[in-house]
């Protein structure tokens, strides 16, 4: 869905929407495919590139806040089509943070020693759950899948560190207020657009370059090194002008940052396990590189991992 498109759709512009967030287009999944099946595609080519077979995967964590219903979890729905018959499954609701949590779950579940072969994905079908006639906010999200696999080793590379926060007393700043069981659909509910995401963007802006930022700063400190120690960063895509804001102030240049925004709008949880997918598969991690990953979203909540490759 290109910003031409949207802009049949409610009173925007290409210029407006390209100038205040980077966003060009976003990528909306067809009817009848759900979230477990964009993981699907996620998770075969995250096992292909781990070299190891299904049966090894004994954890599988997806972070979404689109499951495929609202009970079981889609974690055990890709358990099914993905054949995992050794692996225990569940969701995490973490939503734009939702690949760090899983990623900090499950490094430290392998480190207990209880598992040892990881699948973290994070998957969203955000046009289900996005108001079309609201340009606060279609124009910033988008439909998308990423994984990784995480195993035991015990050489030096590996998860350094994780961070994680949040702070519910902002969560109306950027919710769904109606359909849970706060506030369920009743007989006589009436569609307000409540069962869609609202969001006060300027809020969460700045909220959101401050805590990524205090996110970074504390993993990096937290490892023993600086800034000028790390190969790359992959931020959560929400807005170029965060993003850029964000590496101003750690005094990291911008190219090494990962950008993708322009393609896919805001994925949610899926925004970081995509970019460090196409950044792995473009050549820009090599081994022995300290790579950044920072999220925020929903809760409101933030994160960021630091990984050595
Ligand atoms: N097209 C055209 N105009 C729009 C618009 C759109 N799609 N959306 C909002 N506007 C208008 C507003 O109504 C406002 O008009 P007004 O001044 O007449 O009231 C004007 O543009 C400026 O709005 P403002 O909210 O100040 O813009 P902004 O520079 O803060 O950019 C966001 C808005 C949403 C892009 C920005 O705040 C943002 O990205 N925030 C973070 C949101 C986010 O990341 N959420 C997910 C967290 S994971």
């Amino acid at each position: 869905m290109t910003n031409a498109d949207l802009e049949k759709i409610v009173d925007t512009s290409d210029e407006w929407i390209v100038t205040r967030t980077g966003i060009k287009e976003r990528r909306i999944a067809p009817q009848g495919m759900a979230v477990s099946d964009m993981s699907v595609e996620a998770c075969k080519k995250a096992l292909e590139a781990s070299g190891l077979k299904s049966e090894d995967i004994d954890l599988l964590i997806l972070g979404t806040v689109t499951p495929d219903y609202k009970l079981p979890s889609t974690a055990c729905v890709i358990q099914e089509k993905m054949e995992l018959p050794n692996a225990t499954a569940f969701d995490i609701v973490a939503a734009c943070t939702g690949f760090i949590n899983g990623l900090s779950v499950a490094s430290s579940l392998i480190e207990t020693g209880a598992y040892k072969n990881a699948l973290v994905v994070g998957s969203e079908k955000l046009s289900s759950i996005v108001n079309y006639k609201d340009r606060n906010t279609c124009i910033l999200f988008g439909d998308g899948a990423g994984a990784a696999v995480l195993t035991a080793s015990d050489d030096d590379s590996g998860v350094v560190g994780t961070f994680l926060k949040s702070n519910g007393n902002l969560r109306d700043l950027l919710w769904i207020k109606d359909g849970g069981s706060a506030n369920p659909y009743t007989d006589d509910y009436v569609f307000t657009g409540e069962d869609k995401i609202s969001m006060s963007g300027g809020d969460i802006f700045k909220v959101a370059v401050k805590q990524m930022c205090n996110a970074a700063v504390k993993i990096i400190n937290d490892a023993g090194l600086t800034s000028d120690d790390i190969a790359l960063v992959i931020p959560h895509q929400a807005n170029i002008r965060i993003i850029e804001a964000i590496a101003k102030r750690l005094k990291i240049n911008m190219d090494k940052v990962f950008v993708n925004i322009e393609k896919y709008g805001n994925t949610s949880a899926a925004s970081v396990p995509i970019a460090l997918d196409e950044a792995y598969r473009a050549g820009k991690i090599k081994s022995g590189d300290y790579v950044l990953m920072v999220a925020f979203g929903g809760g409101l909540i933030w994160g960021s991992a630091l990984v050595k490759w």
